[in-house]
């Protein structure tokens, strides 16, 4: 699923998301609330232009998708908020391909990874983020396009 916006004046933040996500609002509603992914991105992208960014969003089941996704980010997106979905907890290519971006990025998480199982506790994606949202459900979405936005004020 690919959704880009009409304008290219404002810089563009890329928001990625992982695999299941697509079945938010359906899927595990007491751990990631009722909250669809489409509910999530108009979130994310009303927060965006708030501070006059513009909004693209990519989901994907696919790893090597989402790879793609970061770059053609390279270079023409100024930033990346990434929910990387279970992808967070072994897809070194994910973090291999944030790290060769460039710009901020924002790790964001519904639930908190580190208050469930074991296997959550690690994220190969926090080690190349400028930081990482986890706990807040979808309120984590405005928090990270606040702190993209504060990130890319402080960058020459
Ligand atoms: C998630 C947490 C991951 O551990 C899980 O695999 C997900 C969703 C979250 O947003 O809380 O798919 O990224």
């Amino acid at each position: 699923m690919t959704e880009a916006t009409a304008g290219r004046d404002r810089p563009v933040v890329l928001l990625l998301s992982g695999p299941n996500l697509n079945l938010l609002g359906e899927r595990e509603p007491d751990v990631y609330g009722s909250a669809t992914l489409s509910d999530h991105v108009a979130v994310a992208r009303a927060q965006a232009g708030q501070h006059g960014l513009d909004l693209e969003h990519v989901q994907s089941n696919h790893e090597g998708d989402l790879v793609e996704a970061v770059h053609t980010a390279r270079g023409r997106c100024a930033a990346i908020v990434i929910n990387p979905g279970a992808f967070t907890h072994y897809a070194w290519s994910i973090h291999d391909a944030l790290a060769a971006f460039g710009g901020p990025v924002v790790e964001v998480h519904l639930s908190n990874p580190n208050a469930r199982e074991p296997w959550r506790h690690t994220s190969v994606v926090a080690p190349v983020a400028s930081g990482s949202i986890t706990g807040f459900g979808g309120d984590g979405y405005r928090l990270a396009l606040d702190d993209v936005a504060a990130l890319l004020e402080d960058r020459p």
